[in-house]
């Protein structure tokens, strides 16, 4: 079995690095993306300290349908354009929410949320999917988080996205 090797929470660029790595130690020759989007929330859930849901919405027939996720059970679609998610699809740009009610439009799935990290993933050009992180601390994530996790993003962004966003 596949043993992720971190031990203290993600916090810096190196350990962003680290977590990346692993993932794709996690995901290489598996084809299924289902079961490696399941895989990595899982594992970015249980290795980033202080949220309350993480996971990922595809796109499917121009709206973001629900995908692997950990946490409480969430708002199935979104359309493009409304909320975090919607948003980080129509303008293509990670959104970096400190207070969740300040965002004109945001989309309670969870009251629990207080603070939102939503990154676009782009293939073949185009956005297919967002990874949405949620925690119930205002202004839990930071430049640096920012960063570190978009170091995740090439590898996201090599999945086998023709097999499931459409
Ligand atoms: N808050 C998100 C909706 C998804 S849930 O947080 C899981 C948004 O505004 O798009």
């Amino acid at each position: 079995m596949f043993e992720i090797n971190q031990s203290a929470t993600v916090g810096t660029l190196e350990q962003y690095q680290s977590l990346t790595s692993q993932l794709a130690a996690l995901t290489a020759g598996e084809p299924d993306i289902i079961a490696n989007l399941a895989n990595i929330s899982a594992v970015l859930f249980d290795q980033i300290e202080n949220l309350n849901w993480l996971g990922f919405y595809v796109m499917k027939q121009g709206e973001l349908v629900l995908g692997p996720f950990q946490g409480k059970v969430a708002c199935v679609r979104i359309p493009v354009g409304q909320g975090v998610c919607g948003t980080a699809v129509a303008t293509g740009e990670i959104q970096r929410v400190e207070n969740v009610h300040d965002f004109a439009g945001h989309i309670a799935c969870d009251s629990a949320s207080e603070s939102e990290l939503v990154l676009p993933i782009k293939h073949h050009g185009k956005v297919v999917a967002v990874l949405d992180i949620d925690s119930p601390s205002q202004g839990r994530f930071s430049e640096l988080d920012q960063q570190g996790m978009s170091l995740m993003l090439p590898l996201l962004e090599s999945l086998n996205w023709d097999t499931y966003a459409k």
